[in-house]
């Protein structure tokens, strides 16, 4: 209505009882307060008429549409009485079930009304999407489509329908050669209409340099770009693309087949404390908490509570668990926290009877990914081409080279490894991610071990080679040549980790190693282990450019949220 649709009203003028009114009474123009009275008594009700007609012409309205609509309890919110009818997985959903009438429950990926007789939605589940129609034809109603075509996107519904073959094949759904022909819709979640972010947009990968600043930028086909740092402020909505979720499920994968190998060796499962009272793995990466009236540190890795463990007669354990480091370090494969694997074992004669054990771990590992999850890699790979080339070393058993044989292989490439060569420093970055390409190349693998590193770049519990001291009994696993994993032979004679500790500047007197030497003053067997970084793992298998993209909630030194 155009005005407050109450009846005409005359002006003054045009009243005749103005006119006619008789000047009489006090001689004067102006009506008498009896007359106002009575006027303002009569206009109240007449609005109050006009409203009451309005609303009786719209509840008429409402039931007519009511009465008209033939779809009334095929739509709308999902009704409470709604049988509980057996749900199909979309990803489950195939050629078998044309003509068969199913129910799913999925997002709404996308609504489109077509026509007052035709509405189209994109139903998205887990990242797996297929189409479904609504067309108004006895007895889905006008309203009904009306009514699904405007469903927000992101909104959670329920619908049942008869699987059909489209007419031509639907090139933006997963499932592009079926289609659900609508005979119920309701709605079980609705999701606010204005979203930060839309999903169909991060389904691209991130620009590759994270430096980008927020604000809307548009690829080459006018559609926006999601930066990293949107997509990780609105990690739930990043989850929900097809990539994240092929993501999450092989990192998944990778802690079931560690666990899975680990279990069967007999390895025990253990849970270690990630409060201690003391810093003492060393290094100045440990993150200080208030412990009531005292001072308590994060762990930097379960390394000295698996030993003892070890100590403990435990044989064989391993863990999965947040590792904390304070570390400002902001690249594409540092953390702050991260979930680490580790394991420690005993060994008989010498510590390659781990060592290979860890080896064979790795290779089952990548092996199985490959297999168990191609589907996964493959969704993957549509935005990081690297996804599916992992190069698995040939004939099932690992790449071992020394250390110093890396090194070298650096020489003949012309890089300056002067400081390697005095064991002044490790590989840096740029020199491991080198390496990888020189043994790619070389060798056909993009998973190798460098074995045999100098003691000088190892922390006070790793075992020194007994051939030559200047070297240790420890290893490196590298993944398209960056480290995944670091490991070594502990030293478990407790005179011999004394000298050990002193060496590296430590006081083995000193309260805070007091437990941990007291495991080996009690006699501790022989030993090896290492720690494995999930994200890493996951990172590099995929060959995705930024760890974030591998973590579900990563934590850096600029992020704490979500
Ligand atoms: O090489 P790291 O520091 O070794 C240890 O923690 C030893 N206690 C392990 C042992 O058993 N000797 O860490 C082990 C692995 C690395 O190889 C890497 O995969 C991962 O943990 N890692 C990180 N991942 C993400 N962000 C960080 N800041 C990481 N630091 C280490
Ligand atoms: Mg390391």
């Amino acid at each position: 209505m155009a005005d407050s649709g109450l009846p005409h009203r005359p002006k003054p003028e045009e009243t005749p009882e103005a006119s006619a009114a008789p000047a009489a009474e006090g001689g004067a123009a102006a009506p008498s307060k009896n007359a106002l009275k009575k006027a303002a008594k009569e206009k109240a009700k007449a609005e109050k008429a006009a409203q009451r007609a309005a609303q009786e012409k719209a509840q008429q309205q409402a039931a007519a549409a009511n009465a008209e609509d033939t779809a009334k309890g095929l739509y709308g919110p999902i009704p409470e009485s709604e049988d509980l009818q057996p749900v199909t997985n979309i990803q489950q959903l195939s050629e078998e079930h044309y003509e068969k009438e199913v129910t799913v429950i999925a997002r709404v990926d996308n609504a489109r009304v077509q026509s007052a007789k035709l509405a189209f939605l994109m139903l998205r589940q887990q990242g797996v999407k297929v189409q479904a129609v609504v067309a108004a034809k006895e007895p889905i109603s006008r309203q009904m489509v009306k009514w699904t075509g405007g469903i927000n996107v992101n909104s959670i519904v329920q619908v049942t329908g008869t699987v059909k073959k489209p007419g031509v094949p639907i090139a933006s759904a997963t499932l592009s050669n079926l289609e659900i022909h609508i005979s119920k819709a309701y709605l079980i979640s609705e999701a606010a209409q204005m979203l930060p972010m839309q999903v169909k947009d991060a389904e691209r990968p991130p620009p590759l340099s994270d430096v980008v600043e927020d604000g809307v930028q548009l690829d080459a086909e006018g559609a926006p770009i999601v930066t990293l740092k949107t997509r990780l402020d609105n990690r739930v909505l990043d989850l929900q693309t097809e990539t994240s979720q092929a993501i999450t499920w092989i990192s998944s994968g990778i802690v079931q087949l560690f666990s899975e190998y680990m279990l069967k060796s007999g390895a025990r499962w253990i849970f270690t404390s990630k409060l201690a009272g003391a810093a003492s793995e060393g290094g100045s990466n440990v993150f200080e908490v208030k412990y009531f009236k005292r001072k308590a540190y994060l762990t930097q890795s379960p390394q000295l509570y698996k030993q003892m463990c070890i100590a403990g007669d435990m044989e064989s354990v391993f863990e999965i668990g947040p590792v904390f480091r304070a570390e400002d370090s902001n690249t594409h494969r540092h953390l702050t926290e991260f979930t680490g694997l580790d394991f420690e074992r005993t060994f008989r004669h010498h510590y390659h009877e781990v060592l290979e054990f860890a080896e064979d771990l790795l290779v089952f590992i990548l092996t199985e990914l490959k297999e168990r999850y191609k589907d996964q890699i493959a969704v993957v790979q549509k935005s990081y081409p690297k996804a599916g080339d992992f190069k698995l070393p040939k004939g099932g058993k690992a790449l071992r080279l020394k250390y110093m044989d890396g090194v070298a292989l650096l020489k003949e490439a012309g890089v300056d490894v002067s400081e390697q060569e005095r064991f002044e420093n490790d590989l840096t970055t740029a020199m491991e991610k080198q390496l990888g390409q020189i043994i790619r190349e070389k060798y056909d693998t993009d998973f190798y071990v460098l074995d045999k590193f100098p003691m000088a770049v190892r922390p006070f519990y790793t075992k020194a080679d007994p051939e030559d001291p200047k070297f240790s009994n420890s290893y490196d696993f590298f993944m398209r040549g960056e480290e995944i994993m670091s490991g070594a032979q502990r030293i478990h004679d407790a005179k011999e980790l004394e000298d050990s500790m002193r060496a590296k500047g430590l006081d083995p007197n000193s309260e805070e190693f007091e437990d941990y030497l007291a495991a080996f003053r009690q006699g501790c067997p022989p030993h090896a282990g290492g720690g494995l970084g999930l994200n890493r793992i996951l990172q590099f298998f995929l060959g995705l450019p930024n760890i974030r993209l591998a973590t579900l909630f990563p934590r850096d030194p600029q992020r704490l949220r979500p």
